[in-house]
């Protein structure tokens, strides 16, 4: 067996007999020891993937399924029979399916926040009511919707013009965190589904290198600013929309830059004060995570870029997967692909999934992928406050295949350190790159790179080449391998909804609040101090005393820094 990272999964969270009195700890529970007991037999056995297959000539059919348009192969996990039904027992004992029925009934499952966490109302057919705390959110949702597509209708008709009666050409979303990775994510991914000049742009890093990017060769009468922030109150967001904001009203005047700017978010009058007119404001609620906002106004620069019915193509795709998960949360993909991590983390000891779209228009999407499981369940404590007695989320890593072989493959197959590996793959190029001769070629040596890797990672170097241990591949490296018709948008939100509710399935395992983010905070607050403090700096003789709060790093930090600065 080469997989060797150290397993936590073989002692309990007090490292005491497991016992049915789990009292909320699942690492407490009798189906966590079995599950610890199976791991072990299994890396003692040196359980073999290639063996796995020798004896079952149909686990490859029966281990790959399908969700929505997506099929699943995850015949290349170190699993059995039995580890699914004791990861399944296990997820029956945490209550998983209870806790995804919950929040699809819009509950307050966000119980440090007390709210529900209602992505899935944004996606959900006209006229089906969606209640929580009381109220159908349904008809907001809808209502929010139409003003989007008449906003957009009415910009790419040349309609809603810039303040000097110019057409807008460039939409500029300033947004971080989950007002900027999904929306980018889905712009960058659906470029074949453009359908409109209008170009797009994203500006999130309060770096100035970043704003300076973002309006490069604009013209300030012909671009309009999508400000996303859910909560109006993010200091990237904000510096970057003043600045944005001062750079319109050097060439317009400040009464003429405001009509250039709308926002999207859920605290309505601090973008009103702000300076946005109530009319350029469009909603989110708080009963929607950011890391989980794209179906909501967050994607109005998405909308605006590949129109009305591609964004509702790309919801259905999403609903499709909530139909999958609703009609039983226990036997679908995402239940399953969420228990495989748990499975690695928990009783494998593996420390991070890489994630490889074969595909140039999704390299973004592990980028989206690391803030909804890293930010969801990067957790250490459960529901009730009580320390969690396992490992949480994994670290999400990984970048575009093929660029990935000729970058980080080479540990993937001979590092010492296993990581699970999610390839994702299409069977069909992007369309609108699908014309000229050879591209049919390119696109199939594409999938056949995906397929190879996962082939490699699993089965190594055949036994007749492995008389040389520099060359030798060990195999036994797992993989699931997604592959899908074609980029569409219905696929791609197929694609996003599987990921957030195998996030969600996670969380609900370990016991964690998947929807708070509360280890963003302390990090803003120091931040908001440091800053004060080098602006302070300016004034040498005061900034020793403005320092004086600060840890002995920071403060010879902030000495360098005024060096370097010269202050
Ligand atoms: O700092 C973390 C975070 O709160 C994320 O959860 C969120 O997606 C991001 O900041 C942006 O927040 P907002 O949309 O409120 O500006």
């Amino acid at each position: 067996m080469v997989l060797s990272d150290s397993a936590d999964g073989d002692i309990t969270a007090s490292g005491s007999a497991a016992s049915d009195s789990a009292d909320g700890d699942i690492t407490a529970t009798s189906e966590w020891a079995a599950l610890a007991r199976h791991a072990r037999e299994l890396q003692a056995g040196g359980v073999d993937l290639a063996g796995l297959f020798e004896a079952d000539p149909g686990r490859a059919g029966r281990c790959t399924s399908t969700a929505g348009e997506l099929v699943v192969d995850w015949s290349r996990h170190l699993v059995t029979d039995a580890t699914v039904e004791l990861l399944l027992a296990l997820a029956e004992r945490a209550g998983v399916a209870a806790r995804i029925e919950a929040m699809l009934a819009g509950e307050p499952v966000n119980v440090t926040d007390g709210r529900a966490a209602l992505h899935t109302a944004l996606r959900a057919p006209a006229g089906e009511a969606v209640v929580t705390g009381g109220v159908d959110v349904a008809p907001a949702v809808a209502a929010e919707r139409e003003r989007m597509g008449a906003f957009v209708r009415a910009l790419v008709a040349g309609e809603r013009r810039g303040a000097g009666g110019l057409p807008i050409r460039t939409v500029v979303n300033i947004g971080i965190g989950g007002s900027q990775l999904g929306p980018a994510m889905a712009h960058e991914a659906l470029a074949a589904f453009r359908s409109c000049d209008l170009e797009c742009r994203f500006v999130s890093n309060i770096d100035p290198a970043a704003l300076a990017a973002g309006l490069d060769g604009l013209d300030a009468a012909e671009t309009l600013f999508i400000v996303v922030s859910k909560g109006f109150a993010t200091a990237e967001t904000l510096a970057n929309a003043r600045a944005a904001r001062a750079w319109a009203a050097s060439v317009l005047g400040l009464e003429a830059a405001g009509r250039h700017f709308v926002a999207v978010t859920a605290s309505r009058e601090a973008a009103v004060e702000f300076g946005i007119e109530p009319d350029d404001v469009f909603a989110t609620w708080d009963w929607v995570g950011g890391r989980f906002s794209m179906g909501s106004a967050a994607g109005l620069a998405v909308m605006a870029a590949i129109g009305e019915e591609n964004f509702a193509a790309m919801l259905a795709g999403m609903r499709s997967i909530d139909e999958h998960v609703a009609g039983g949360p226990a036997a679908s993909v995402p239940m399953l692909l969420g228990l495989l991590s748990v499975w690695y983390r928990n009783f494998w000891g593996f420390q991070t999934r890489a994630v490889v779209p074969y595909s140039e228009r999704l390299r973004l999407f592990g980028v989206w992928l690391q803030q909804v499981i890293m930010e969801s369940n990067g957790k250490r404590v459960r529901l009730d406050g009580s320390p969690v007695g396992c490992e949480t989320a994994e670290i999400v890593w990984g970048g575009p295949g093929a660029d990935s072989q000729h970058s980080f493959h080479q540990l993937l197959h001979q590092g010492t350190t296993a990581v699970p590996a999610d390839f994702i793959v299409l069977a069909r190029p992007d369309a609108d790159v699908a014309g000229p001769p050879g591209v049919a070629e390119r696109h199939e040596a594409l999938v056949a790179n995906c397929f190879a890797q996962a082939a490699a990672l699993a089965f190594g170097t055949p036994p007749a080449e492995e008389d040389d241990p520099h060359r030798e591949l060990p195999g036994n490296r797992p993989s699931t391998v997604i592959l899908a018709p074609e980029l569409t948008p219905s696929v791609l939100g197929q694609l996003v909804a599987l990921y957030e509710h195998q996030t969600v399935v996670q969380g609900a395992v370990w016991g964690v609040n998947s929807f708070d983010q509360f280890g963003v905070e302390l990090g803003k607050t120091l931040a908001d101090a440091i800053t004060a403090d080098l602006r302070a700096g300016t004034d040498p003789a005061g900034s020793d005393a403005a320092d004086a709060d600060h840890d002995p790093s920071t403060k010879s930090l902030l000495a360098h820094y005024r060096r370097l600065r010269k202050l």
